[in-house]
């Protein structure tokens, strides 16, 4: 097996890991707590919830930038970047951007003081925000996910 082969699985592996956790908070989390949680116990709930995962995704994401920068440099890849027909590869990196920032400079930086605050005084329409915009990012990913299966195997 060579290291090309090793660097695709551990993608694969952190991709399912990362997106399948933001998956879960989307589809089950965040409309358990919004449907059979009083609004004022929500945010510590959630927090304990998220907060574990949040710790882990930063993991994944290293893990799945580390190993897509090493297959793009193995595969030569490189060019792609400047092809649009390639779009799929632009759309990894865009969502990878999107949830390093989010995670490591959004988070710890103000997005966490900023819900805790905005949960405390407003929880029904904080949490219905965060729902929205979670069901953004994980539409985008699942698109992602998708295109670029079919992309690697040569089906786009
Ligand atoms: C820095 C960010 C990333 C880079 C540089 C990157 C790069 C790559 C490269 C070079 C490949 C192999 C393409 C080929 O075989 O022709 C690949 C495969 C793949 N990537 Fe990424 N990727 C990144 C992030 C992501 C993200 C965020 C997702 C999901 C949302 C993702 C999902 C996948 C999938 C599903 C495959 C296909 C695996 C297969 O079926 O062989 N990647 N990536």
């Amino acid at each position: 097996m060579d290291d090309l082969t090793i660097a695709r699985a551990l993608h694969v592996l952190a991709i399912v890991h990362w997106i399948g956790g933001v998956s879960l908070v989307t589809l089950v989390l965040l409309p358990g707590i919004t449907r059979s949680v009083p609004p004022k116990d929500r945010l510590s709930l959630f927090e304990m919830i998220e907060g574990r995962f949040a710790f882990q995704a930063r993991i994944s994401t290293l893990i799945a930038g580390a190993t897509g920068f090493y297959m793009t440099h193995q595969l030569d890849a490189w060019y792609r970047f400047t092809d649009p027909t390639f779009w799929w590869m632009h759309a990894m990196v865009l969502i990878w951007v999107l949830f390093t920032f989010v995670l490591f400079v959004a988070e710890p930086l103000f997005l966490h003081r900023w819900f805790h605050e905005q949960a405390t005084v407003a929880p029904e329409k904080t949490f219905a925000l965060v729902l929205r915009m979670h069901r953004i990012l994980l539409t985008l990913s699942l698109v992602t996910v998708g295109a670029s299966v079919l992309g690697a195997h040569g089906a786009l």
